[in-house]
């Protein structure tokens, strides 16, 4: 381990380390555009220069490409490296257009943090600037390329990373262009990532574009929910809208990106067609009133059908404190709790649930270390994006993929990496052990597949049809819940009321639902004789599990009710005020559409309603060490604190 000195602070650091990381272990920041750590050295912006005064290298280095040496003593302040790094902001402010006030990124720039820090205030050069022609990149991301220090982030994150092969650099010397090498929208389902990993304002997100400046935003430690994976996100939000979704960094779940689904898929959590109001048989009314009628109708039904013949359905959308306290609503009458609608999906997560343990669930290390992977029956992209990146990695590095079952029906994106079709596992040459990864679809988990699996020898990812589909099999599990599909064919359920869970339209047509408590408008909550709107991730603090049984907290980010922007004019003074952007300018109480409610809190008004205990905290038992799970942290694997043998 080579040990060297740093700004007088000695320092040990692995072989292979920069002096950039090295510097950053002992908490000192050496100014840098072009380093990022998920990315290749490309040594391109020359601002990480700092002084080798003795040891083995000496004089100005870069940073950022000097691998860390025994008897290094560096210094990041001498005057000849401070002098270099102005230089070279210097320089590359003399093309750069100056217009911060202007730019979204203003804010939330490195290039105008790094030339403030440096203390660059006056323009020395008169000449003309240079300038390009922007592309049109889609309508996602606004490119602005007058902006572009020559980093390569762009490129090696585009091509290199995510293997898009659209976008990247073309010219030379002093007219580098970063842009499509066609006229066209950017292919790469990962092109969002860009706008985080531009040190400067060249990618800014089209979707959020001068809503807000970053310390506008209210935002907190989210995990995005639109598959199992379980990404880190941070959502920005601005008078109760959703502005933008950037990535976090977990090192276990997504590294420092995520897809553009998670990303993008957006516009139903400000949309007008979000259902944000109680309803009584289709006329709104306000939550207590609501409740009360939910209580009302289901006391009644099992006064006379008996409480057996009522389910509660959840699902893999509801947060793990959801799926506790359904158990709970179920007990206090006696009536079912139900985590899956259809018996196929169940007994898929549920097997795969009991199958996995520590040894044998894949992390993303495991698949990115692989030498033999195998996609078995899923559309990778849809069912878990992010994982494709790390099967891409694996490749590069020599690691041979197979993949069972071919493309699935209505694929959009190819997979970033090459891979050979084979007609059946028994083609696949596992070498088992550590080595070789399995990556399973949602669906299709026969127990015949679970077991051939089992004693394959290889690490197993076993993907959810929900963010929290492990949660909520979880729970199952340990409370012995039924299966709708199961418990309607066989005559014991006619009624049901659903939190955050739509049965398919045959078992829908099948029962009479008498609650639907979801921030979704499907045609359960249509059906429903009762509808109580609950808040999405974005506005609920929560844990959820992802695939491989890890347990992340997430934040509320925003409080619950319409954004302020578009507000229908009913809540202004008048109507000639309603303009869109403007906040109202009369005092209200209450939030409008501020009726919503995390989903389990709804269950726990249910609960007293219906003379139970109160429910002040979802996560008891042995999933009260849940609790103490820090949200930026990287979560735990469940296997370390629960014991999956009993809940069986
Ligand atoms: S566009 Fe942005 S990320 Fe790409 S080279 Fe220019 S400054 Fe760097
Ligand atoms: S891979 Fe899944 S969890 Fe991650 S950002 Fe994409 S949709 Fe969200
Ligand atoms: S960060 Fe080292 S040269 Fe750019």
């Amino acid at each position: 381990m080579p040990k060297l000195i740093i700004d007088d602070i000695p320092v040990e650091v692995p072989p292979g380390t920069s002096v950039l990381e090295a510097a950053r272990s002992v908490g000192i920041t050496i100014p840098h555009f072009c380093y990022h750590p998920a990315l290749a050295i490309a040594a391109a912006c020359r601002l990480c220069a700092v002084k080798l005064l003795d040891g083995p290298v000496k004089g100005i280095q870069m940073s950022c490409s000097l691998p860390a040496q025994d008897g290094m003593v560096v210094s990041t302040t001498d005057p000849e490296a401070l002098k270099m790094r102005s230089l070279v902001i210097e320089w590359l402010m003399l093309n750069h257009p100056h217009d911060c006030p202007v730019c979204d990124e203003g804010g939330e720039c490195l290039l105008q943090d790094f030339t403030i820090a440096g203390g660059h205030s006056r323009r020395r050069y008169q000449g003309k600037k240079r300038t390009f022609q922007n592309q049109y990149l889609g309508e996602r991301i606004h490119h602005e390329m007058n902006r572009c220090i020559e980093c390569y982030r762009c490129a090696r994150f585009y091509q290199e990373y995510a293997g898009g092969t659209d976008f990247g650099v073309t010219g030379s010397a002093g007219r580098v262009y970063f842009g499509r090498f066609a006229e066209g929208a950017l292919e790469s389902p990962f092109s969002g990532n860009l706008v985080d990993i531009c040190p400067t304002g060249v990618f800014t997100d089209k979707t959020g574009r001068f809503r807000a400046r970053y310390w506008d935003y209210r935002f907190s430690p989210a995990v995005c929910q639109h598959c199992s994976v379980g990404c880190n996100t941070s959502p920005q939000n601005f008078q109760r809208e959703l502005i933008k979704i950037v990535a976090r960094r977990n090192d276990q779940v997504n590294g420092w990106f995520i897809c553009d689904r998670g990303r993008y898929d957006k516009e139903y959590l400000n949309g007008p067609q979000r259902p944000r109001d109680p309803e009584v048989d289709g006329a709104p009314c306000d939550y207590r009133n609501a409740l009360e009628s939910a209580a009302n109708r289901i006391s009644e039904f099992c006064l006379q059908n008996g409480a057996a013949s009522l389910a509660f359905l959840g699902s893999g959308r509801l947060s793990l404190e959801g799926c506790l306290v359904l158990s709970e609503l179920a007990r206090v009458i006696g009536a079912q709790a139900c985590y899956f609608a259809e018996a196929g999906p169940a007994q898929g997560s549920l097997a795969a649930v009991r199958l996995l343990n520590e040894e044998n669930a894949a992390r993303v290390r495991d698949i990115e270390k692989a030498e033999c992977i195998t996609l078995f029956e899923l559309d990778l992209m849809e069912e878990g994006a992010m994982l494709a990146l790390s099967v891409r990695k694996a490749s590069l590095a020599g690691a041979q993929v197979f993949r069972v079952g071919g493309a699935r029906e209505g694929e959009t994106h190819p997979l970033p990496f090459r891979y050979q079709e084979v007609a059946t596992l028994d083609e696949v040459p596992f070498e088992g052990g550590s080595k070789g990864v399995v990556i399973c679809g949602a669906g299709g988990k026969s127990p015949e597949l679970l077991s051939y699996l089992a004693s394959s020898g290889a690490k197993l990812v076993m993907l959810q049809p929900a963010a929290n589909g492990f949660g909520a099999s979880l729970v199952a599990l340990e409370r012995g819940a039924a299966t709708l599909s199961d418990l309607v064919e066989s005559g014991q359920v006619k009624a049901v009321a659903c939190f955050e869970a739509e049965p398919p339209p045959w078992l829908l047509e099948r029962v009479e639902v008498l609650a639907c408590a979801d921030w979704k408008l499907g045609a359960t909550a249509k059906k429903a004789s009762v509808f109580l709107p609950t808040t999405t991730w974005i506005e609920s603090d929560g844990t959820s599990i992802n695939y491989e049984g890890r347990a992340q907290r997430f934040l509320s980010s925003r409080p619950a009710g319409l954004p302020l922007k578009g507000l229908d004019s009913k809540y202004y003074s008048s109507e000639t005020e309603a303009v869109s952007l403007h906040p109202p300018r009369v005092h209200r109480n209450e939030i409008p559409g501020g009726a919503e409610r995390e989903a389990w809190r709804v269950m726990a008004d249910l609960i007293l309603e219906l003379g139970g205990e109160p429910v002040n905290e979802p996560l008891t038992g042995s999933w009260g060490k849940l609790r103490d799970l820090d949200p930026e942290g990287e979560g735990v694997r469940i296997y370390d604190l629960l014991s999956t043998q009993d809940l069986s």
